[in-house]
Order: structure tokens, then C-alpha cells, then sequence
């Protein structure tokens, strides 16, 4: 059985509609890259997907998340599927962060939903919180615990949204343009942190981007999304190797010419 299944996904701003009859499916630890250029609807879908659409949007068609509905759910079943089946990473960690509470706290909140049935005491969530932040390679974990958001760097603060993100041991892990505010080799450090996570605890990726060469390092399948329509989907390997649409090809030659661009230079 599919994780995900999203068939005829349509996405709505009054009569303008952003995704249209967008069908996917995610199998438990499969690694699927949604790709398209700005604007194209990757977030919304993503955003549908975890229930977190503004109410202004609406959403037609089927998803389900381990075979329960999520379009039209109370918030009572979106909230039962978050942290455990469905977890999501931003492009701006501090999205995901409350700046006025320590970083330790933030990461200790979702542990504490975790062990709350097997009531974990305050010293044993704090050593889980810990092991989390080593887990995630924060370094100094004492200092950074105990640090607001803006006192630790870009990279750190998306460590600590990544920790956030995993803690309850997600079925689907999805992460929108994670490392697009980062620096280069941060950008790197932090594909390689998701890469050995989702392949620690089996999670499922969907990994939204616009950087085809950055999605195809980490994922198996690939989704090209268009003005909010699905061109192509298919293996990494048999959409670069032969792209069929033609928006596709130029995403392809375009990766093609900045790799050899590279090669070029001094
Ligand atoms: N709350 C909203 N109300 C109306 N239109 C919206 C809303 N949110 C997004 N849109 C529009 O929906 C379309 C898809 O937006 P979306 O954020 O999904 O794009 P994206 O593919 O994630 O782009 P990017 O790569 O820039 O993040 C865009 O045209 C956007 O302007
Ligand atoms: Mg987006």
C-alpha cells in the first residue's frame, strides 16, 4: 500500500486554480524530488499535503496519508498524522521556530509528545533532546540547547528544525527547498544530514526543489510540476537520461551546461 496517494489534486485561489488534477503516490521509504520552477505549486501540494493550506485555498480530490483521507479532515486528524506519519522542513528554518523560546524546548516539545505514552520523566526528554541534537551533528549541544534562535547560525537553526522535524520518527519526511537559504557547503552538509536520516529510520522523502541537480542527488523518483501540472514523473536515471517534455529537457540541459561550466573552470 502506498504512504501517500494523491490523485486529482486541483488547488484553488477563488476561480484561479494554482495545481490542477495532480495524481502522485509515495511508497513507505521511497525518495521522491518534486520539481518546477517558482510558482509552479510545489509548496501548495506539499502544504495540502500536511493540512496546513491558508483557509483562503481550497482543495479538490483525494490524499491520503497510510489510507486516511486528508482533504476535508477535521483538524483533530491532521494534527494525529503530523509529527507521526506526515513531518515538514522549510526553506526558513525559522519558520519552524519560535524566537523567544530556547532551542532545547523547541526540540524537547515533540519528544515529549513521543514519549508521552511511555511517560518519559523531564531528565529522561532532556538526555532524548540531546542524543537528538548529536544525532542532527549540532556541536556544543549544551550551549545551543540553552540559545535562541538568533544566537546560532543558519545552518544550526535548520539542524535544529531537521531535529524538530524527526523526532517523532516521521513514515514521511517532507522537506521544501531545505538548503536553498544556505550557503553552498552548508547546503551540502545538510543533503547529507537528510540523506543518512531517511536512511537510518527508513523514512520517505519528498523532496521539493527547483535545483534539479540538487534533487537528483538524494532522490530515487522524480516529479516535474508546470504552472501547476505534472509533465513528466518518472525514474532519476530515465529523466535525465531521456527527458520526454520539453520543459524537462531544458531543466536537463541547463544542469548539463552549469556541470560543464564547472568542469571548465580553474
Ligand atoms: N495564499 C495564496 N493565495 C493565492 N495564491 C497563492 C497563495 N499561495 C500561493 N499562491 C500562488 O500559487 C502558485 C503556486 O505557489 P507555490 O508557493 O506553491 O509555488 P512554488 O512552486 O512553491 O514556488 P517557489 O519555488 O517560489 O517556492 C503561485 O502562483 C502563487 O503565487
Ligand atoms: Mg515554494
Amino acid at each position: 500500500m502506498s504512504l501517500l496517494s494523491v490523485e486529482g489534486l486541483t488547488v484553488s485561489a477563488g476561480t484561479t486554480a494554482l495545481v490542477s488534477n495532480v495524481s502522485l503516490s509515495i511508497a513507505p521509504g521511497e525518495r521522491v524530488g518534486l520539481i518546477g520552477e517558482s510558482g509552479s505549486g510545489k509548496s501548495l501540494t506539499a502544504l495540502t499535503i500536511t493540512g496546513l493550506l491558508p483557509r483562503t485555498i481550497v482543495a479538490t480530490g483525494s490524499i491520503t496519508l497510510e489510507g486516511t483521507q486528508v482533504i476535508g479532515a477535521p483538524e483533530r486528524t491532521l494534527k494525529g498524522l503530523r509529527g507521526r506519519v506526515t513531518a515538514m522542513i522549510f526553506q526558513e528554518p525559522l519558520t519552524a521556530l519560535d524566537p523567544l523560546m530556547r532551542l532545547g524546548r523547541q526540540i524537547e516539545e515533540p519528544l515529549r509528545r513521543r514519549f508521552r505514552r511511555e511517560g518519559l520523566d523531564p531528565a529522561g526528554i532532556r538526555t532524548a533532546m540531546l542524543a537528538l541534537m548529536e544525532r542532527v551533528a549540532l556541536p556544543q549541544p549544551e550551549r545551543i540547547a540553552t540559545a535562541y534562535p538568533y544566537e546560532v547560525s543558519g545552518g544550526q537553526r535548520q539542524r535544529v528544525a531537521i531535529a524538530m522535524a524527526v523526532a517523532c520518527r516521521p513514515a514521511l519526511l517532507i522537506a521544501d527547498e531545505p538548503t536553498t537559504a544556505l550557503d553552498v557547503t552548508t547546503q551540502a552538509e545538510i543533503l547529507k544530514l537528510l540523506d543518512s536520516l531517511v536512511r537510518e529510520d527508513g523514512m520517505a522523502l519528498l523532496f521539493i526543489s527547483h535545483d534539479l541537480p540538487v534533487v537528483a542527488k538524494v532522490v530515487d523518483r522524480l516529479i516535474v510540476l508546470r504552472h501547476g501540472i505534472v509533465v513528466e514523473q518518472g525514474h532519476v536515471r530515465d529523466v535525465l537520461g531521456a527527458p520526454r517534455h520539453d520543459y524537462t529537457q531544458t531543466l536537463v540541459a541547463a544542469a548539463r551546461a552549469f556541470d560543464r561550466a564547472l568542469d571548465g573552470a580553474p
